[in-house]
């Protein structure tokens, strides 16, 4: 079957923090437990990142690990989408400090600001740069150091978070039968405010009152987004299969955003598919939002769970709300 747009994976690589901090950190400040934590949400542990790192080294090095595995220097790179909630600075773009660290040429380089949901919608968007002619060599990432913007007083959401990158090169593919067979993507503003930060934009800017009342951290609303998560993620992954007329026998590996294992489990079962074609990590990591695909596809290829011509459906959903689903052939 032809794809619809024909780019092949042509490096991936993936960056933790070294500092792991199991569920028993949590334990001993908060009114929580390891047992609500593993239950609840799977995770066992999270990397946090070093106090004098942050999302752009995190990128440098996930970067460093694609090009590596491409065979390629920074000079070949001709775009950069780089997703994140946790940019370096709310002021420019990741992207571009990337391209200055990398030393790249002097390439447009952007962010995307898709929360969860932001590695998928890059890579969305490198197929359509790919395309149309106006970039040959992508790298896209998804990178967050999220520990920096989660409260760490609010059990609801410190031990959810992790940071981490994820990066990926890819090229336009000589087989067409290669690259994204089918892709849906959306947005429901209403919900904007499900998860967000309240200040620290136009709206409110940072101020004393705003540090003081804790208004520069994540909010989230976490039952809500469950509810949405649980019935969105299965028809969106069965919606994509359709589109390109792949029966789920056909997908080698299912790679959801790790937000929480039990909304995976939930969305497998929906499907009829077992958990032994579905990629998890959050025992590891912890929900790193734009990050956890880029990290799990990492995995997946350097395990070899996945090979060149395997079916592998991404598929994702986060702030916004946003989500997102990408049917690939490797
Ligand atoms: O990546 C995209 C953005 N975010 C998400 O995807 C998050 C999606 N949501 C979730 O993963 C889950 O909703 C959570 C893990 C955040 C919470 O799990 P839940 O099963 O939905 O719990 P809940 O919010 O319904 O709360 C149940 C109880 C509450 O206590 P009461 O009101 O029943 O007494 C919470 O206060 O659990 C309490 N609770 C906790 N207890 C122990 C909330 N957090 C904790 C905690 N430890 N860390």
């Amino acid at each position: 079957m032809k794809a619809r747009w024909a780019i092949e994976f042509v490096g991936t690589g993936s960056y933790a923090p070294e500092q792991r901090v199991p569920n028993d950190h949590f334990t001993s400040y908060l009114d929580t437990s390891d047992e609500w934590i593993v239950q609840r949400t799977g995770i066992r542990e999270r990397r946090i990142v070093a106090p004098d790192q942050s999302t752009l080294a995190l990128s440098e090095a996930a970067s460093h690990a694609a090009l590596a595995e491409a065979g390629l220097t920074p000079e070949d790179i001709d775009l950069i989408i780089h997703a994140t909630a946790t940019p370096e600075h709310p002021l420019p773009s990741t992207a571009c400090e990337l391209q200055a660290t990398l030393g790249c040429r002097w390439i447009p380089a952007f962010d995307i600001a898709a929360a969860c949901s932001g590695y998928v919608y890059a890579l969305i968007n490198a197929a359509q740069f790919i395309q149309c002619g106006m970039a040959r060599t992508v790298l896209l990432l998804g990178s967050e150091s999220l520990t920096r913007i989660t409260d760490m007083e609010d059990r609801g959401t410190a031990i959810l978070f992790g940071d981490g990158a994820g990066a990926a090169i890819v090229r336009p593919s000589t087989d067409p039968e290669r690259g994204i067979l089918a892709a849906r993507w959306g947005a429901d503003g209403s919900r904007a405010k499900a998860v967000y930060v309240p200040a620290g934009g136009s709206a409110e800017p940072s101020s004393i009152r705003t540090v003081n009342e804790r208004l520069h951290y994540m909010k989230m609303q976490g039952r809500a987004i469950y509810k949405f998560a649980v019935t969105m993620m299965h028809s969106l992954v069965a919606e994509t299969l359709d589109d390109a007329g792949v029966k789920l026998d056909e997908l080698a590996l299912l790679i959801p955003h790790q937000s929480n294992l039990r909304i995976i489990e939930s969305a497998a079962q929906r499907l009829g598919l077992g958990m032994d074609r579905v990629a998890v990590n959050i025992d590891r990591y912890g929900n790193t939002s734009a990050a956890s695909i880029g990290l799990a596809l990492d995995e997946a290829r350097k395990e070899g769970r996945v090979k060149p011509g395997d079916l592998v459906m991404l598929v994702a959903f986060g702030a916004g709300l946003t989500w997102a689903s990408a049917l690939i052939r490797l």
